[in-house]
């Protein structure tokens, strides 16, 4: 079981992605149309599917069941339509999506990533929590281009973990991760889901939250370690380099094939309403909405994650400070953030529910 498997709906194109596959490990090709399967599982499935045509997801699925064993990673490379592609790659239940067309690296990587995050063993939210920090720590590299198919990757992990196990078990398996910033982007990654899927959000724009939240920091990767892991309080030089990260992350991404909206979303998360923030002062109206939410999981997920020199905040004393900012945040995505801070936190649904029966006494 040591071979790679690609499914795929033009065998002539499968070849050519072979040749770059066949690098990483040996690859079979299969056919979606053809009837014999052969034998043997795959370490590896990658599908490679441009027209999905509800008879080749279904024959994608039939494969799938028969080939996939349990813990096996399944890459679905994303061709046109990426919402539409998403939301099949999750029915699927494939680990991870890439954009069909990605240099043979980053293909490379991302297979890389998922395969040495198997272990069969562990429950899944760990799989795929493992598989998104060690994406990060091959893109997250000063130096390396960060393209938008590997964050589209890391972000369909967290979806697809949030969606299966929920928004208590992600910050679990992620606050194991040792290397700060990358616990910090899954973790308000993971919030993101969570909150947009609290607010009743459509599948791409949950996703499109999902994927800003996990970019916000990447800035973060031009600062000196010896600044962003000081054990301690940051003197005013310090902060002020710290402060260049949004900054820094807007110019890293330029170029780069990302949209608009998640430029403006790393370099923007730290403005507050009141005009108190950085690094260009904004005041409210000049806030995007979608800014606004990432910056609300960006506070409480700051609050909660674990450092070394410092145990991580209680949920419930993590959602008083951020209820503390109204007026720097926004107030309605503050309140309507209480449902994400009580799904991590136990002891505020208890609080949340002997509210509600109180209330209902009195009435
Ligand atoms: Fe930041
Ligand atoms: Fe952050």
């Amino acid at each position: 079981m040591s071979e790679l498997l690609l499914i795929t709906d033009d065998p002539r194109r499968g070849e050519r992605l072979a040749q770059d596959l066949g690098t990483f490990r040996a690859c079979r090709i299969h056919d979606l149309y053809a009837e014999a399967l052969g034998t043997g599982t795959p370490a590896l499935i990658v599908s490679d599917v441009s027209t999905l045509t509800s008879d080749a997801v279904l024959r994608l699925r039939r494969i799938l069941g028969r080939v996939r064993g349990d813990g096996v990673p399944y890459l679905f490379l994303v061709h046109g339509n990426a919402a539409r592609a998403e939301a099949q790659a999750q029915a699927l239940g494939a680990t991870g999506t890439l954009g069909f067309g990605v240099a043979a690296q980053t293909l490379l990587a991302a297979l890389e990533g998922l395969h040495r995050c198997e272990d069969p063993s562990a429950p899944a939210v760990e799989r795929h929590a493992g598989a998104a920090q060690r994406l990060l720590a091959d893109v997250f590299v000063p130096g390396v281009l960060v393209t938008p198919a590997a964050i589209e990757t890391g972000t369909g992990l967290v979806t697809r973990a949030i969606r299966e196990a929920g928004v208590r078990a992600w910050i679990q398996a992620v606050r194991r991760f040792d290397n700060a910033t990358h616990q910090h982007c899954l973790l308000v990654a993971g919030l993101a889901a969570a909150f947009a899927s609290s607010l009743g959000f459509a599948a791409a724009d949950r996703h499109r939250l999902t994927k800003a939240a996990l970019l916000h920091d990447v800035g973060k990767i031009r600062v000196p370690p010896a600044i962003l892991n000081k054990p301690g309080q940051l003197d005013a030089v310090e902060l002020s380099v710290m402060r260049t990260h949004p900054v820094l992350g807007h110019a890293m991404l330029l170029g780069c094939g990302f949209e608009d909206a998640m430029l403006t979303v790393v370099r923007s998360h730290h403005e507050m309403l009141d005009g108190s923030g950085y690094p260009d002062a904004l005041l409210g109206g000049q806030i995007p909405d979608l800014v606004r939410l990432v910056t609300v999981c960006d506070v409480y997920g700051a609050l909660i994650e674990r450092r070394p020199y410092r145990a991580p905040m209680a949920g419930k004393q993590a959602f008083s400070i951020l209820d503390g900012m109204v007026g720097r945040l926004d107030g309605d995505l503050v309140r309507a953030f209480q449902p994400i801070a009580a799904a991590f936190d136990p002891s505020m649904r208890a609080a949340a529910h002997d509210r509600a029966a109180h209330a209902a006494h009195i009435r």
